[in-house]
């Protein structure tokens, strides 16, 4: 805002001395003044000079002082124009302020009242000056309001757009007027089909609409008003129902509900999740499936041995018995007879129980687990089908070993599945080698099963743990084994790592964590 220090004053008058007199007594009040004789030269002068204040007369060659006051007002529509007459023309007065003058000074001019009049004109002048300052101001600001305004707007659109969360958002009526693309994509109705069209109940079943309500109305869940993680289904547009985890307020503007917001989030994507971990334990299930069926055959003909073994004793026991009271000779032969007997019986028992034991599906179930002992029963487990494979095992035991925790049938299940492997890597004989050592400084067992079979190719090292990765033929492998193992010795915080001679031979190393602290 401008202050006026120096005011320019044009003074239009025909009458030379009237003007050299007003003009010698204005300049003495400290204004500049510009004089002239006629309305044309006035209005030019109006024009270069911009003057604050013009005082004109009335009567004028050429254009008269209305004309003059009508076009300045005009052009510069905050300069003050006075006018000034020598007759008291209350006609022209009323014209002079219908058109905005400041004020009409009947001659002879009373200096007072000329004074008095010029105070006022400079007061309207600064006025309007602060007015328009002020309205520039407004509008700078409105400018920048609204600016500031598209800008948040234009990014709380975004973000509601961009949310993965489906959001909803409606007015008092539930009439929805916010939808965003995640809803879209949810539901399958585009923007246009619901916003200002459509209403909230629609997206529910009447049921699951009256659960809602209820739920965001009462205390529980969030608090009244409000709703705080619930589960509903909304209903696409194809009428498919779709499970949904939802959040939702009630909107208040003083104490009034003006309308709602609420949060949705597709639970089948979440479902989904959920499958893919299930599919993890089938995974599980399934690997440990194959090593049953690898068993079975082997096991049978384990079974079949002693079996056989049982049932010639008992045949030969019967012939004798056949033949009549049995001799103090015999009698010791029948003890040995039962003596074999009871010890294969229980030897099929043994490999029985431990198929058994391996082939329980129980949840993971951690405890202390001796090394040697699991070591023992797995080798047990494969015994047989190694050897009827022309595979030697050695074993190479720490003794004392401490013991781990953890789940001992899923740590047998790593260890057959590693077996296996060795045994399918030497298809025509060689050595499996299981060994055990214990690292007091670092805590730690290790667990290697060593082969001299075929060995693995350097490019198929890093894939070997892969889920699905196998290089054997069909029906021979489902590529699960390595993967299953890493699975479960991860959850045993353990490591397991691979190497290889291709055409010598692998060694596969398992590291588990010992139970506490060993002396
Ligand atoms: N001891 C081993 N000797 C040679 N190759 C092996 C050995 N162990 C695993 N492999 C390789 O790793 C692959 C993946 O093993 P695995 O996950 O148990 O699946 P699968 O035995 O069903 O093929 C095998 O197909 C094989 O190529
Ligand atoms: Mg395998």
């Amino acid at each position: 805002m401008i202050r006026i220090k120096d005011w320019k004053l044009l003074l239009i008058d025909e009458d030379d001395e009237a003007r050299q007199a007003l003009s010698a007594f204005l300049a003495d009040a400290d204004y500049s003044v510009l004089t002239v004789a006629d309305g044309e030269s006035g209005i030019e002068l109006c024009r270069e000079q911009s003057p604050q204040i013009i005082i004109t007369e009335i009567n004028l060659p050429g254009i008269d002082g209305i004309e003059v006051l009508k076009t300045i007002k005009k052009a510069y529509p905050y300069s003050e124009v006075i006018v000034t007459s020598a007759h008291n023309e209350i006609e022209n007065a009323l014209k002079s302020f219908r058109l905005d003058a400041a004020d009409f000074i009947t001659k002879p001019i009373n200096e007072d009242t000329l004074m008095a009049a010029l105070e006022r004109a400079k007061k309207r002048y600064n006025n309007q000056r602060k007015l328009q300052d002020y309205t520039v101001f407004l509008e700078e600001r409105w400018m920048d309001t609204s600016e500031e305004l598209a800008k948040i707007f234009s990014f709380q659109e975004r973000l509601i757009e961009s949310s993965i969360d489906g959001i909803i958002g409606c007015d008092y009526d539930r009439k929805i007027i916010i939808f965003n693309n995640s809803m879209e994509e949810m539901l399958g109705y585009s923007k246009d089909m619901v916003s200002g069209k459509m209403f909230f109940y629609q997206l529910f079943s009447s049921r699951e609409w009256e659960r809602f309500q209820d739920q965001l109305y009462s205390e529980e869940l969030g608090g009244e008003d409000k709703l705080f993680l619930s589960e509903s289904i909304l209903i696409s547009k194809k009428g498919e129902k779709i499970p949904v985890r939802l959040s939702a307020q009630v909107l208040l503007q003083e104490n009034e509900e003006i309308g709602l917001v609420a949060f949705f989030r597709d639970l089948r994507k979440v479902k989904r999740l959920k499958q893919q971990f299930l599919d993890q334990a089938q995974y599980l299930h399934q690997d440990k499936m194959i090593s049953l069926g690898k068993l079975a055959a082997s096991v049978v003909h384990e079974l079949n041995n002693p079996l056989t073994g049982i049932l010639n004793y008992v045949r030969l026991m019967i012939k004798i018995l056949g033949r009549g009271s049995l001799s103090t000779e015999q009698i010791h032969k029948f003890q040995r007879y039962l003596d074999l007997v009871g010890s294969e019986v229980s030897r099929s028992s043994d490999i029985v129980s431990n198929l058994l034991a391996f082939s329980r599906k129980p949840r993971m179930e951690f405890s202390e687990v001796n090394i040697d002992d699991l070591l023992e029963k797995s080798i047990l487990l494969c015994k047989y089908k190694l050897t009827l494979q022309n595979i030697q095992i050695k074993t190479n035991l720490y003794p004392k070993i401490p013991t781990v925790f953890g789940d001992f049938n899923q740590l047998q299940q790593c260890l057959l599945n590693l077996i296996f492997n060795a045994a399918d890597a030497m298809p025509d004989g060689g050595s499996l080698t299981v060994a055990s050592s214990f690292f007091p400084h670092k805590g730690l067992v290790e667990i290697k099963v060593t082969d001299t079979g075929r060995g693995i190719s350097r490019e198929d090292l890093s894939k070997v743990f892969d889920p699905f990765f196998s290089t054997k033929e069909e029906g021979k492998g489902l590529g699960l084994g390595l993967s299953v193992v890493h699975a479960i010795i991860d959850r045993h915080k353990g490591t397991i790592s691979a190497e290889s001679t291709p055409g010598k031979g692998t060694v596969f190393t398992i590291t588990l964590p010992v139970k506490g602290k060993v002396s």
